[in-house]
């Protein structure tokens, strides 16, 4: 058949859809509302139909001791990997990172697979513990980051001090795109500051919105009409501020992370979402180059290349399977293809990449930059393991951090097998690392980065497992990984009782340390041995 000369080219079909992909993190304390502007932005999109479908009760999630049944009980899993969407001719990819109270690993890997972050804020409280970790994590991989105020249907700290706090105390430049109008009871929508509309919201089941009403300026006559003349008046106040003083909105300063355009509204109601949603469509970054071992590697190259950035087991109790995700960064992944990982050395066929959407997976016949694709993981993908086809390249391995909580699992009935199979999926899923002490019983001693993970291990081993087990703790604070001649492991000298000695998997020694000076003394008085924080 012949081929008209109009027809795109393959090389401008694919750019065309990674030109309109969207993958991004939402970053927040918990309790600021990440979940419920998840929700609203499904709803949104059309991609659910019931709000209340994304999560359980509060109460519900964050107790531990119920992990399995929260799951459950979600219709739509908030520890789901990622939820892919259509908005606006745009597909967007939103990948979960998981709102634990403890700092994890596992939303630092996930945060090295998107191309923006969106940074929620509960306008009573500014910036929590929590945000200011994850947006460093940000900033030191360069995200754009797009700010949402949330909860202005509450009494709010005033806007300008939580547009100050944000400069203040992240260190970055930030635009208001638009102004609320009002807070708590007379929160009555957003004034845009460029467009210069006025967005009312009526409060309202489902908060509906009136149409945008154009006025002129903030001295339009028609606004006191709108909102009346104190309302106006504040508004007034804060834009002259805002043009004199404040911050305009610039793209590029946006796309180079030195700066971040927020945004106003209360997801609970609605108010303000639909200028939040639009920004995500036309502000934020496409997926854009990545560095690898053969420098930059952009998204529109025609070789298929991506990387491992977590794994999940049990995703499905009806399947029992552990999915490896795969961020795609170039080229087309298909169904059937041949890949190589490197790690392994060998090629592997991408028999059945799946997508998922909450507990629901279909297959996958093709798939671009920006995307995310479950594959079905028999031990053959590690967290970091990069997957290409063609030119050989390899993605930054993705790094470890320092264990700082250890506990010891003990198992409570005699299901020896399933609790050492458990132990060791979810040390592949990058959830602890495992080490065993050299002398006496060869129980797996578990060190995380927050505490927390010790409580989600124990949840887990119960309820995915099926066996009786506990976590406990033990009083370590660092485990260090010791390298050197043999002659020098041979003359090791420790201090005293206080430090554990154990191997990894791969038999390599572990020193476990209860206090700093002790860690300090090791290090003192074994100065031919490397003390490593990371295996
Ligand atoms: P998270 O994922 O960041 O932890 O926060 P989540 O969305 O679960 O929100 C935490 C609480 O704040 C929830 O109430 C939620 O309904 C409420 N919330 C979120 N956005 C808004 C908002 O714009 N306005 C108001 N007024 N409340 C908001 P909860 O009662 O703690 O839980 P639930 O029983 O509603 O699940």
């Amino acid at each position: 058949m012949a081929v008209s000369a109009d027809a795109p080219s393959s090389s401008d079909l694919l750019a065309a859809e990674v030109a309109r992909r969207r993958t991004f993190a939402i970053i927040s304390h918990p309790d600021a509302g990440k979940t419920t502007l998840t929700e609203k932005t499904l709803l949104y999109a059309g991609a659910i139909e019931l709000a209340g479908a994304v999560r359980g009760r509060k109460s519900q999630r964050h107790a531990l001791s119920d992990w399995m049944e929260v799951e459950r009980q979600r219709g739509i899993s908030i520890t789901s990997a990622a939820l892919e969407f259509e908005l606006d001719d745009c597909k967007i990819t939103l990948l979960d990172t998981p709102g634990h109270r403890d700092f994890s690993e596992d939303t630092y890997r996930t945060l090295l697979a998107v191309d923006s972050a969106v940074m929620v804020i509960d306008a009573a409280k500014g910036i929590e513990d929590q945000t200011r970790k994850l947006f460093e994590v940000c900033r030191r991989r360069g995200l754009p980051i797009l700010t949402f105020v949330n909860k202005l249907d509450l009494p709010s700290r005033d806007p300008l001090e939580l547009v100050d706090e944000i400069e203040r105390v992240l260190q970055i430049a930030a635009a208001p795109v638009n102004w609320p109008i009002g807070d708590g009871d007379r929160f009555k929508g957003v004034y845009d500051l460029e467009r210069h509309q006025v967005l009312l919201y009526e409060r309202s089941v489902g908060g509906q919105r009136r149409a945008p009403v154009a006025v002129t300026s903030v001295t339009d006559p028609l606004l006191v009409t709108l909102l009346g003349e104190a309302a106006c008046a504040r508004l007034r106040e804060a834009v002259a501020l805002l043009e004199t003083a404040g911050t305009p909105f610039d793209r590029d300063a946006y796309l180079a992370a030195a700066q971040t355009p927020v945004f106003f509204g209360s997801a609970l109601t609605n108010f303000g979402l639909e200028p939040f949603l639009r920004a995500l469509v036309q502000l934020a970054p496409s997926p854009r180059p990545r560095p690898s071992t053969r420098g930059l590697i952009d998204p529109t190259a025609p070789d298929f290349s991506g990387f491992v950035f977590k794994i999940q087991a049990n995703m499905n109790p009806r399947h029992r399977d552990r999915i490896a995700f795969v961020r795609v960064c170039s080229g087309r992944l298909s169904r059937d293809m041949q890949v190589m990982n490197p790690r392994l050395k060998t090629p592997v066929r991408l028999a059945r990449p799946h997508r998922f959407f909450g507990r629901e997976r279909e297959t996958v016949e093709t798939a671009v930059a920006g995307d995310v694709v479950g594959l079905v993981n028999p031990g053959r993908f590690a967290i970091g393991d990069t997957l290409f086809a063609g030119t050989p390249a390899e993605y930054p391995p993705i790094p470890r951090f320092a264990a700082e909580h250890f506990g010891i699992a003990r198992l409570r009935d005699i299901r020896f097998k399933q609790f050492d199979e458990g132990v060791k999926q979810l040390e592949e899923e990058g959830l602890m690392q495992v080490v065993f002490p050299t002398a006496g019983r060869r129980e797996p001693i578990l060190g995380v980065v927050g505490a927390l993970q010790l409580d989600v291990v124990e949840a887990r081993l119960t309820s995915e497992y099926g066996v009786s087990c506990e976590v406990q703790r033990l009083n370590y604070v660092s485990a260090r990984w010791v390298a050197g001649s043999d002659e020098a492991m041979r003359a090791i000298e420790l201090p005293g009782q206080g430090v554990l000695q154990a191997t990894d998997r791969q038999g390599r020694l572990v020193l476990l340390f209860a206090s700093s000076w002790e860690l300090d003394y090791c290090q003192r008085k074994n100065p031919d041995l490397e003390l490593l924080a990371v295996a």
